[in-house]
């Protein structure tokens, strides 16, 4: 297959571009990096990285920031930029990416263990990783020409325990390699709106 991976150069990005790269033919996607730049929060950008991608069966977002801060001490624009970069960043991909993608192809976007499990400092993560899986859900049913359309959902990375796992108590975290694998099942399965989750 010919997949767009967009977020490639990313911790979860590096892993999954690891599991695919033998079998498949991989484009890498970056804000700086990668064989294309581009701004998922901006659609006109999102439009040229995909005029420049060419034909492709299966795109993979492993974008995406979220605001971690105290409920009562977040402002309205902090909570807006996780919905707007992770939210509407994976969106835009799948709203541009609709007439792009061949018959049969698949979207792999990315939530979070916080869908479903809420941390400390996290309403932000919390809400935009459940929309994520609500988007998903749902486009699964409208999507045109056998399109399909899934969500991963991972707990921490070992990969990430350094930088997150204070945010992260008692989480089990787990191998890049094996999250790879669920982002694998996604593209070369049959599912389609579906979170796949890997929690532990
Ligand atoms: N790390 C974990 O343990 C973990 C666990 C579960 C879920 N997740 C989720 O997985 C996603 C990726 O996490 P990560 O830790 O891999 O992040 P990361 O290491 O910071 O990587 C982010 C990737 O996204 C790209 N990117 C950032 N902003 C972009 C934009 N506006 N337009 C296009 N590309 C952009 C970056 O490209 P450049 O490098 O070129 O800037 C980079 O490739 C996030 O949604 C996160 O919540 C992560």
């Amino acid at each position: 297959m010919r997949i767009l991976l967009v977020g490639a150069s990313g911790t979860v990005g590096r892993a999954v571009a690891e599991a695919l790269a033998p079998s498949h033919e991989l484009i890498r996607a970056g804000r700086h990096s990668g064989d294309l730049q581009v701004d998922v929060t901006d659609l006109a950008s999102v439009e040229r990285m995909y005029e420049a991608a060419g034909p492709l069966d299966a795109v993979i977002t492993t974008t995406g920031h979220v605001h971690f801060g105290e409920l009562a001490d977040i402002t309205p624009a902090q909570f807006n930029l996780g919905l707007q970069d992770k939210l509407m960043g994976q969106v835009n991909i799948v709203l541009a990416g609709i007439k792009r993608l061949r018959d049969g192809g698949s979207f792999t976007l990315t939530s979070g263990i916080t869908a479903d499990e809420p941390i400390r400092l996290g309403t932000n993560a919390t809400t935009v990783n459940a929309a994520i899986e609500g988007f998903v859900r749902a486009a699964a049913t409208e999507l045109p020409r056998g399109l399909r359309i899934n969500a991963v959902s991972a707990t921490l990375l070992t990969e990430s325990l350094d930088a997150y796992g204070s945010y992260f108590p008692g989480f089990e975290a787990v191998p890049g390699a094996r999250v790879a694998q669920v982002y694998r099942r996604s593209v070369e399965g049959v599912g389609t709106g579906r979170v796949y989750t890997i929690w532990q």
